[in-house]
């Protein structure tokens, strides 16, 4: 192990610091809507499914790899077999993608959070009130580059510390809160319809859409096929039971999800009726049914206000990670310092979020087929990046240096429960299904099929 690069004080630190990572907008934001879209239940089965497979070896993968090279993702792949170099270079590529347009959606909660502070909740109820701010020019550019402002500063002065604490306390914060709003969710009238239709799969919902979803978020939620797993692996201290904080950080990163989605889908029932069109709100759901969950509460505009700070922070938490993650890569390639680095990602995740962010307004004429632009990034490093590196590592290390070199590093403190199991699913499971979902992938993009 590479001691310069420093350790987790204590297994809990390393637990909270991945952790932190995962749990963002893409459990509270993403996994909802994409659940409501896709058939709910089936789509939470078919997610649980993977979560507990693919989700499982694959986090094991990449923390071992990190520990045993004590490399971030191109050093670590590039260490493992000089022909796999290329996977941590694309693996790097997908934080790059993802930052500008989670930096947007990041503006977004704030403007919310303003929204809620000043008390203007009933407005922020109103169905269009979504749809017409995010098309407007120049507010949603300044709470996006005020989130960004948010992140250059922390990732400047290197506080993680500090965000480490923070984490202690406003996580569990954030699970009892959402415990508490899905409890009034799920008993107002007219919430059992939405509570069946998010609990109970039905098979005729089933479709490949439902698995190259799911998969995607899988892969975005606990922040894997990225090289940041990596890179957490490799300041990870060798005492620490890999198997067991995998399995803490998975049951965490899924138990938010799982409440975001018990808050919102059964409140869509309620509140605009279950039709397909209310389901299939997209990106925007989060924004457009949660207002009006705490406009019908007492004390809605405290509680609702307090919900989207905890929101903020899960984001920030997450978006500071994906930061740090492109300065770290910047400062290894080019030897900047990590504050020219820093300021040149920010420029970066500026110019091009701003894109995103007009994308839903004066920029709106710029598609991709069907997709908007933050769509298009979404899909770019969800379904075409994440599969193929997740692929490529499963062959490298089911074939290439086996699964043994992972174990060993496994077993370094206890024994590896799941090694069989985890071995099935590398050597065989995952590079079938992952090459599948990668060909269906394209074939959608390039409108050979209709998924
Ligand atoms: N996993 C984060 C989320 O669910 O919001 C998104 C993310 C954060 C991805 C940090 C990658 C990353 F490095």
């Amino acid at each position: 192990m590479n001691n310069s690069r420093g350790n987790f004080t204590s297994k809990l630190g390393f637990v909270l610091a991945a952790a932190g990572s995962a749990v963002g907008l893409g459990n509270l934001w993403r996994f909802p809507y994409l659940a409501a879209k896709y058939g709910g239940g089936i789509f939470l089965l078919v997610y649980l499914i993977l979560a507990v497979t693919f989700g499982f070896s694959l986090m094991i993968t990449e923390i071992a790899i990190g520990r045993k090279t004590g490399l971030s993702a191109i050093g670590a792949y590039k260490a493992l077999d000089k022909r796999f170099s290329f996977l941590g270079w694309l693996a790097c590529l997908v934080p790059f993608i993802i930052t500008p347009y989670y930096c947007v959606i990041g503006g977004w909660v704030i403007k919310y959070l303003s929204v809620f502070l000043t008390g203007n909740v009933s407005a922020a109820a109103n169905d269009s009130f979504f749809g017409s701010y995010i098309s407007q020019a120049v507010s949603p550019l300044l709470w996006f580059s005020l989130y960004i402002l948010l992140n250059t500063v922390v990732v400047i002065a290197g506080v993680e510390k500090g965000i480490e604490k923070a984490s202690k306390f406003l996580m569990p914060m954030l699970i009892i809160l959402s415990i508490g709003i899905s409890v009034f969710c799920i008993t107002r009238p007219g919430a059992a319809e939405g509570l069946k239709y998010y609990l109970l799969p039905d098979f005729g919902r089933f479709s490949i859409k439902t698995v190259l979803s799911a998969m995607g978020q899988l892969f975005y939620s606990m922040s894997l096929a990225m090289g940041i797993m990596i890179t957490y692996g490799s300041y990870m201290k060798k005492e620490n039971h890999l198997e067991h904080s995998v399995r803490q950080i998975e049951i965490f990163d899924t138990l938010i999800a799982f409440l975001a989605g018990l808050m919102i889908i059964p409140s869509v029932f309620v509140f605009s009726g279950g039709n397909e069109e209310a389901l299939g709100k997209g990106a925007g759901l989060m924004f457009i049914t949660l207002p009006k969950v705490f406009e019908s509460m007492n004390m809605g505009t405290v509680i609702g206000s307090v919900f989207f700070l905890l929101v903020l922070f899960a984001a920030l938490t997450s978006s500071i990670s994906l930061m740090e993650t492109n300065v770290s890569i910047l400062r290894d390639k080019l030897g900047w310092s990590r504050k020219t680095a820093t300021l040149v990602v920010s420029v970066y995740v500026l110019i091009v979020g701003a894109f995103v962010s007009l994308g839903y307004g004066p920029l709106d004429f710029i598609t991709f087929g069907k997709m908007q632009l933050l769509d298009f990034f979404d899909f770019v490093s969800n379904s075409l990046l994440m599969p193929l590196v997740a692929a490529g590592t499963c062959i490298l290390v089911g074939y290439v240096i086996r699964t043994k070199s992972i174990e060993d590093e496994v077993e370094l403190n206890g024994p590896f429960q799941s090694k069989k199991f985890y071995r099935f699913i590398i050597r065989y499971i995952a590079p079938i299904c992952l090459i599948a979902i990668l060909i269906f992938s394209v074939m959608e993009a390039l409108g050979l099929i209709a998924v």
